[in-house]
């Protein structure tokens, strides 16, 4: 006689008493048992945490959108609480009509919703290297993936009325940062958005609130949050963003100069290192997440031999463009050590690279853009570990 399971034939709380009723929570936060699902940081990666990043839990998400509470944080300067109705967007420079925006405004303009995934240039920078951090939320989570409600950048500029000798845009936080990029206009007039609103409610403080920019498939640090002004020049401003920053300095000192496109990139997030196989031998569900700066991600191959057999996974939700997608790979496990890699292809054609490909073209000086293949060895007991192969 097998002794019962408890879980089944004895009664629970949650069987005996009353819960809590409606209006408990009038906005809704995640189950206690969902605590360990957060953002973190690491400490020593930064002096203090106002000028620096953390986290998204990639390995806890599913799917393809970041919940709003989840998405990783980078300040300057920390997190600016912007009153919105004391908040203006001004547009200056080479312009017919110099414009200033107050939310309400903002609203009045026809409005469009696209989900983009934001990647700061330095996701995956800490790699370079060699393999360091234990855990893709460490390794891969300068990311979220969002829909944006938001107005294009192209219908405020027309209204201003762009010089023809206006060529590029500098947009400016109003953080205490003060945020400075230069943007050239055909991004601009192309598919940038005055964003308000993230997954249907407003931005978080944290990503910008009331309005951020939104730069699809360009390097996160152009993304400026709690927007307040874009002056049109005819030339670059070279900033400190532009250039002792976001640059990466090649082999032959070199730096490389407007590297705005995310390169094709994957990335499993289970099994991995904060994700162990717990359950032995047998069935299990191999998933991950891959995004491309240039366009969708119609394919991913998984290996569970460091890449000497690769397996087309399967993709699961929306393929939209610049956006994150989902690929699951689902297999029996005989138990034995795995080396755990997916390789992401884009819709131009591009192959995610190996890490020691990207290091023969850009030598070892890199901290940004770095897309290459990521593995993960898990050995007989589950345990998952951030490695190298050559
Ligand atoms: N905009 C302002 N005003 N201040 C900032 O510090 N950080 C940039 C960008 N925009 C920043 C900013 C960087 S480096 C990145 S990667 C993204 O915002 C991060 O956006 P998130 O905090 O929504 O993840
Ligand atoms: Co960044």
């Amino acid at each position: 006689q097998e002794t019962p399971d408890p879980a089944i034939v004895e009664k629970q709380p949650w069987n005996q008493f009353l819960g809590p009723g409606v209006d408990e929570a009038p906005y809704g936060m995640p189950s206690k048992f969902e605590a360990h699902v957060r953002r973190q940081n690491v400490p020593w990666l930064t002096a203090d945490p106002v000028s620096s990043i953390n986290f998204t839990p990639l390995h806890e998400l599913d799917g393809i959108i970041t919940p709003n509470g989840l998405c990783f944080e980078r300040h300057h300067a920390g997190v600016a609480e912007v009153d919105p109705s004391q908040h203006r967007l001004m547009i200056n420079g080479l312009v017919d009509k110099p414009l200033v925006f107050t939310m309400e405004d903002l609203m009045r303009f026809p409005r469009e919703n696209h989900v983009y995934f934001l990647e700061c240039a330095a996701n995956t920078g800490m790699e370079w290297a060699g393999s360091q951090l234990n855990g893709c939320q460490f390794t891969h989570g300068m990311i979220h993936n969002v829909m944006y409600t938001g107005v294009p950048l192209r219908l405020l500029l027309e209204e201003a009325g762009v010089k023809t000798s206006g060529k590029w845009l500098l947009p400016e936080g109003a953080d205490a940062s003060g945020m400075t990029r230069s943007i050239p206009i055909e991004k601009a007039m192309d598919d940038c958005l005055v964003a308000f609103k993230m997954n249907g409610e407003a931005l978080r403080a944290e990503q910008g609130y009331p309005v951020r920019l939104v730069v699809p498939g360009w390097e996160g640090n152009m993304w400026v949050k709690w927007l307040r002004r874009i002056e049109v020049g005819d030339k670059p401003w070279h900033h400190r963003e532009e250039t002792s920053k976001y640059t990466d300095l090649l082999a032959n000192g070199q730096a490389r100069r407007f590297t705005w496109e995310m390169d094709a990139k994957s990335v499993i997030t289970s099994p991995s290192p904060q994700m162990p196989i717990k359950h032995g031998p047998g069935r299990v569900v191999v998933t991950g997440v891959a995004w491309s700066g240039r366009g969708t991600i119609p394919r991913v191959d998984v290996t569970t031999d460091g890449g000497m057999n690769w397996h087309q996974a399967r993709m699961s939700g929306p393929s939209l463009d610049k956006s994150m997608h989902r690929f699951y790979y689902d297999f029996e496990w005989d138990g034995k050590p795995l080396l755990l890699q997916s390789r992401a292809h884009d819709s131009t054609g591009y192959v995610q690279p190996t890490k020691e490909q990207l290091r023969t073209v850009r030598g070892d000086n890199s901290i940004y853009h770095n897309n290459g293949i990521q593995t993960w060895a898990v050995n007989e007991q589950g345990v998952a570990e951030n490695v190298e192969i050559s």
